[in-house]
């Protein structure tokens, strides 16, 4: 017997206005041709003035109370898998526990940018496994508009604002790769190429700043550094590519998820496709994907589900869960 972190629900939020391709026709020197055929991206949505991280992350994370059947005091920790919290502290987590009316607990954010989701899943799973919480809701949030260069066409057509979360609760398992919940994590970084996607603001420069990135650089390393974090997630978890029902990719660029599957040996026909509709929403675009998949019809209890996701940092890695 062993404990497992099993999802008891799933929600999302995204905010009011979607942004079509054409919008940035008018200012930038830019088509929607180019960023369907380069990206994947149709539309994205955008935060309305003065909303933040937090509330969009408090949306989400009210959809997945609701999803679950639970109520804010049923929960033992919150984790927010963000890098635009509202502000440099205190975290987005401990604002959305207030909003919960939550006065218990704990709540932190992890920061690994595009790779938050996962990290943050590692996180709740060894909570929920080492007996220190039973119930966990974790969250991926973003508002990237924020910190956009408008000028800079080569990013600000790439990035959403939205929020998704599941709630993971332990449940006892066989201890085998057919348990329901996470059956493997997988996480890396090598700050060595901090370079090629950072945000050149924060506290030492008293600035927000904006989000610069080398998109070839970093395009160069997704496909191979996903694919093999996924590998060997598979690996610890006993399984194989030929086990997976569902691939539930980073949404950063569509032709980075088909060379991924591809390299996975996962048929299209196995990955959940979000990209067209939200862009690159950083933090948030698993939980996104994982809701609209359920949403969809696609993703069902018991199905195998492998996460991947590539970052800043940089920092990847992968989950394995059974749904
Ligand atoms: O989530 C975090 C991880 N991030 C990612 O995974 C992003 C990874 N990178 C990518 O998705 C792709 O590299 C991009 C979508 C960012 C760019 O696609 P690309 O095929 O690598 O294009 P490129 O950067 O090589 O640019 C090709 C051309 C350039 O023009 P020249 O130098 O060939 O004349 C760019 O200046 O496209 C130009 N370009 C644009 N043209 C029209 C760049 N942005 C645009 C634009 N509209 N918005």
């Amino acid at each position: 017997m062993s404990v497992r972190a099993v999802v008891r629900g799933v929600g999302h939020y995204l905010p009011e206005r979607v942004v079509p391709n054409s919008e940035f026709e008018k200012s930038l020197d830019t088509t929607d041709e180019w960023i369907r055929t380069r990206s994947g991206i149709e539309r994205r949505h955008f935060a309305a003035e003065g909303q933040t991280t937090s509330d969009l992350a408090t949306r989400a994370a009210r959809a997945t109370l609701t999803d679950a059947g639970l109520e804010p005091a049923d929960l033992d920790a919150v984790i927010v898998a963000t890098s635009t919290a509202d502000f440099t502290f205190p975290s987005a987590a401990t604002m959305v526990q207030a909003e919960l009316g939550m006065t218990g607990g704990f709540a932190f954010d992890v920061q690994a940018v595009c790779a938050g989701f996962v990290f943050a899943l590692a996180n709740a799973n060894a909570l929920i496994v080492s007996g220190q919480a039973r119930r966990v809701l974790v969250i991926g949030a973003e508002t990237f508009s924020r910190i956009m260069d408008w000028t800079d066409r080569s990013t600000c057509v790439l990035f959403g604002d939205g929020a998704g979360a599941l709630i993971l609760e332990a449940t006892k398992g066989a201890g085998t790769p057919e348990d329901r919940g996470i059956l493997a994590t997988d996480l890396n970084s090598d700050g060595r190429f901090r370079d090629i996607l950072y945000v050149d603001g924060g506290v030492s420069t008293g600035t927000t700043g904006h989000l610069r990135m080398e998109g070839k650089e970093v395009f160069r390393h997704a496909i191979e550094k996903l694919a093999k974090t996924a590998h060997t997630a598979l690996d610890k978890a006993g399984l194989d590519g030929a086990d997976v029902d569902w691939v539930v990719p980073h949404q950063a660029n569509i032709r980075i998820i088909t060379g991924t599957a591809k390299k996975m040996g996962v048929p299209m026909d196995n990955v959940v496709v979000t990209v067209q509709d939200h862009g690159n929403t950083s933090a948030a675009s698993i939980p996104l994907a994982l809701y609209v998949g359920r949403q969809r019809g696609q993703i069902k209890e018991g199905d195998l589900i492998v996460t991947e996701a590539i970052g800043g940092g940089l920092a990847w890695g992968a989950v394995v869960l059974r749904w």
